[in-house]
């Protein structure tokens, strides 16, 4: 959606997969959905260093209101998990330099059987930009399939037509997944800054193997329409849970930021290991998600246990009519042994002649100058990965760094 919002791919913080529709806070004080959880993680994105690479968005998801819209139609949060209000929230968010998005549901009822948006479009667009909202999160949850495209544009529309900035993201190709030839990824393009395609993550390995899986088997179906303004989104970062490894999460960081793909945890911020958040918060890496080209880098390949991953970034050279791009590049081991191989950049079509200067990305150290044929020697731990970075030698050409 070119609406000036999203021009690069959003980060955050969200609560579904961690803390999921949790709503009795006498039990549960410090993990039920309330505004106390989510202006507590708010804080910790501050205080604890993740604003400043650049995590800015707090995301409420379902079970954040009443059971029943109010005697004017409008949606409010439950009176005692949001005692102090929406608009409170946004504030105190906001003068902490971090927005707020919150979850809506295209159907009748959201997910967990709240009240949805459907013959509501309007009135919810205008209640979420008269409360200051920044993004919206809008679910797909019991409406039929052949309602889906109309009533997701509704809303974009409705969204616009409130004059306030709020990011839209849309469930809108994964409720449509049991016929996939009703998705129309240039429609969803204009009407989403972003777009869920694949079911929920879940915190543990497989439910990111899962998702990877489901990327690389459509990667070539839904790369042309993801760019600036417009993301494919592969679901939360649950990097930061105990029940992920060191490796597996630089794993999903990797994998996410080969993408271009949304960097919204979801996890306790409270309880997050130092090496987890030194992991979530790796600079190098965080600038290949981030990168202004936006491409989905793509599996170029796999040999045995070993998947191997190229992305365009900057900066670029434009030699004639030609450019070069320098590249990020991701090899996954999904084995369950330590590999050892000796790659040249040749073998991943990397071919400018002048060569690379490579960087690795976790450990952050510069592994010096390499020509096409130059033999890197890589480890790749199981359920690791190695990531690199490709950058174009500066030759003594014309040329024209950056785009
Ligand atoms: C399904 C969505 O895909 C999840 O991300 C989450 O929002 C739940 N619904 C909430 O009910």
């Amino acid at each position: 959606l070119q609406n000036g919002l999203a021009r690069l791919p959003p980060m955050g913080w969200m609560s579904w997969a961690k803390f999921l529709c949790e709503t009795d806070c006498k039990k549960h004080p410090n993990t039920c959905i309330s505004e106390d959880l989510y202006a507590k993680m708010g804080n910790r994105l501050v205080t604890d260093g993740y604003k400043d690479v650049g995590y800015e968005y707090i995301h409420i998801d379902d079970c954040w209101s009443k059971l029943q819209r109010n005697k004017e139609g409008r949606l409010e949060p439950d009176s005692t998990r949001f005692s102090k209000g929406i608009p409170w929230l946004v504030d105190f968010l906001h003068q902490r330099g971090i927005k707020l998005g919150i979850y809506g549901d295209v159907g009748p009822t959201t997910c967990a059987k709240y009240p949805g948006s459907l013959n509501h479009t309007t009135i919810d667009a205008e209640t979420f930009a008269s409360w200051g909202i920044d993004y919206l999160k809008f679910d797909g949850c019991f409406l039929n399939e052949s309602g889906i495209p109309a009533e997701y544009k509704k809303m974009s529309d409705a969204l616009i037509a409130t004059g306030k900035k709020i990011v839209y993201g849309c469930e809108w190709p994964l409720y449509l997944q049991d016929h996939p030839e009703t998705i129309n990824y240039k429609d969803i393009s204009s009407a989403c800054n972003l777009w869920r395609n694949f079911h929920d993550i879940d915190v543990n390995w497989q439910s990111i193997i899962n998702t990877i899986d489901w990327y690389n088997e459509h990667q070539d179906e839904i790369a042309e329409f993801h760019g600036p303004g417009a993301w494919n989104d592969p679901d939360m970062i649950v990097a930061g849970n105990p029940e992920i490894t060191d490796d597996q999460a630089r794993a999903q960081m990797t994998l996410w930021s080969i993408w271009s793909a949304p960097l919204i945890m979801s996890n306790d911020l409270r309880t997050v290991t130092p090496s987890a958040k030194a992991i979530l918060q790796n600079r190098d890496v965080i600038a290949i998600d981030q990168d202004q080209i936006g491409d989905f880098g793509k599996m170029v390949f796999n040999w045995t246990d070993l998947y191997f991953y190229v992305k365009k970034v900057t900066p670029v050279v434009k030699v004639d009519d030609a450019t070069e791009f320098s590249k990020a590049i991701a090899v996954l081991n999904r084995g369950t042994v330590n590999i050892k191989i000796n790659m040249k950049l040749s073998l991943l079509d990397l071919k400018y002649d002048a060569g690379y200067s490579v960087r690795d990305l976790w450990a952050q150290k510069d592994l010096g100058l390499y020509g096409v044929n130059d033999e890197l020697h890589l480890h790749i731990q199981p359920t690791g990965v190695v990531f690199l970075k490709a950058t174009l030698v500066k030759k003594n050409r014309t040329f024209k760094w950056n785009i």
